[in-house]
């Protein structure tokens, strides 16, 4: 038996004949149970025989299974000096972390996001906002119309409108959004962001042009992280009266403009079924692309849009 057990060639043949032996009805089984019927020798005799066949079919079976790994590491092949497969681990584009930033802080001062349809039709990117049909602004700003008279809209000023006539007075938000503009260079691309604020409440709330500054001021600071030296010029939008124009001092001696903003016009309030004498306020906007790349030093904006990863990856962000 014991010659038997070790010419077994498979592990399944091993297991049959080891049930055969010690299973329920094998031959071993049964000699055990006679084993009080026997002499002192005989005893001793069948324990060893026992005791042999179990080790004998234990090594078997661990001589099998160490030839079966074997026989697998060796149709395997693991070359470890391969290069492994890169991984990249996605991120966030540069623009979306911006926003989510300067929309942490803007939220943190009690400004609600909106967004609005980048296709807006003439009432929302220019009528409601002071802009009428001979105005100049409406050639100046180059826009992309549509067959039907609709627009790309070229301002985020369009969602102001569209957050005063949805929820009313008082109001404090912000929109942002993809805007529109026949033009191309390093600094201009014909799609660009913004990020628009506007705050509206009673009269009697008094919030007047030192807020506005002093908001933005707020804004810019936290988002560079650090003081800035800010200048204000008189400027002119339709929709603010009056208008500024709000520079950052930048690199020790270049002026940037950064912002257009101004007391939101009364014309603009009413357009919007708001009674101009109850109600007052500002409103700021400013080029999200541009933020982003005076904070990270780009200086092409036509990158963010390209959508080359070795760059995206490069970009600091
Ligand atoms: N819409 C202006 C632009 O695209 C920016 C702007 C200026 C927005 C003044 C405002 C504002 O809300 O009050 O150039």
């Amino acid at each position: 038996m014991l010659d038997e057990i070790k010419k077994i060639e498979s592990l399944e043949e091993l297991q049959s004949l080891y049930t055969s032996v010690f299973g329920k009805n094998g031959t071993m089984t049964a000699k055990l149970k006679t084993m009080a019927t026997l002499s002192n020798d005989e005893r001793a005799a069948l324990n060893t025989e026992n005791t042999e066949l179990r080790q004998a079919f234990k090594m078997r079976q661990t001589e099998l299974e160490h030839a079966a790994l074997n026989a697998k590491l060796s149709g395997e092949y693991v070359d470890v000096t391969l290069d492994t497969e890169p991984k990249n681990h996605g991120t966030l584009h540069p623009l979306t972390e911006t926003l989510s930033q300067i929309g942490a802080i803007l939220e943190s001062l009690g400004y609600t996001m909106w967004t609005g349809p980048e296709v807006e039709d003439d009432w929302h990117n220019f009528t409601a906002l002071n802009t009428p049909s001979y105005h100049p602004a409406r050639d100046m700003q180059d826009s992309f119309f549509l067959d039907n008279g609709n627009v790309l809209r070229t301002q985020t000023s369009a969602i102001q409108i569209r957050a005063m006539e949805g929820a009313g007075v008082p109001i404090k938000m912000f929109g942002v959004g993809r805007t529109y503009r026949k033009e191309m260079d390093a600094t201009h691309s014909p799609m660009f962001g913004q990020i628009e604020g506007l705050y509206v409440d009673k009269t009697d709330r008094h919030i007047t042009m030192s807020d506005l500054v002093a908001t933005i001021r707020t804004m810019l600071e936290r988002y560079f992280e650090r003081k800035l030296e800010m200048r204000i010029r008189p400027s002119y939008f339709p929709f603010t009266e009056p208008s500024i124009e709000i520079d950052i001092k930048w690199n020790g001696d270049k002026w940037l403009e950064i912002a257009g903003a101004g007391m939101v016009h009364p014309n603009v309030l009413r357009n919007c079924g708001i009674n101009p004498d109850e109600y007052q306020g500002f409103a700021f906007g400013f080029g999200w692309d541009r933020i982003a790349m005076l904070k990270f030093g780009l200086n092409d904006i036509r990158k963010f849009y390209d959508g080359d990863i070795r760059w995206l990856k490069n970009s600091g962000f």
